[in-house]
């Protein structure tokens, strides 16, 4: 049976397309997981109906994303005993500095795991990194990841050694 173990909550739709790098990291890594808009401030009700609904159902870990203001991540951790990560996102006039510091400056006893404006990938990958702590495939899975990062990094090091600077620029155009 599927049994959702990390839920996404956008402050929006409008977060969506940025938010859908978290979700392709899960999928990549076979997570169960759900994916849902509620805003902090414009329909707080439901956003604490969903985290007590996914509290209830064993959620282990909830990725909670939002611009401007944005509350959404700290509202979620008052209400949920494990692991929210907040995903300030880039918006309005202050391009995402306003959420940054709204999902990060939470007050003592209410953590919010804070990763960096936009970068929903490190969110998804965060969330993953949390349930490998108590299992051991999806460890070895980020062990791999990783091992594949390392690879890429020689790689382009060994091209760049090889070609020059320059051949290296004109074959990335
Ligand atoms: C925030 O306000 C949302 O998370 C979104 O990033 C921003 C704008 O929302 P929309 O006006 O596009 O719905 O609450």
């Amino acid at each position: 049976m599927k049994k959702t173990l990390i839920a996404i909550i956008l402050g929006s739709d409008s977060d969506l397309a940025v938010m859908s790098q978290a979700a392709k990291v899960l999928e990549e890594f076979a997570i169960d997981y759900e994916i849902t808009v509620s805003s902090a401030h414009r329909s707080p009700e439901r956003t604490i109906d969903l985290v007590e609904k996914y509290h209830k159902n064993g959620v282990k870990v909830i990725i909670a994303a939002a611009g401007l203001a944005a509350h959404l991540a700290g509202v979620v951790a008052a209400h949920f005993p494990l692991p929210v990560i907040g995903v300030p996102l880039k918006s309005g006039t202050l391009s995402g500095v306003d959420a940054l510091f709204s999902t990060v400056q939470m007050p003592p006893g209410i953590p919010v795991a804070t990763v960096g404006i936009d970068n929903a990938k490190n969110a998804g990958l965060l969330a993953v990194q949390i349930l490998a702590t108590s299992d051991k495939s999806l460890k070895e899975k980020l062990i791999a990841y990783k091992n594949s990062l390392s690879a890429g990094v020689i790689e382009k090091a060994g091209k760049l050694e090889k070609l020059g600077w320059q051949q290296y620029l004109a074959d990335k155009k």
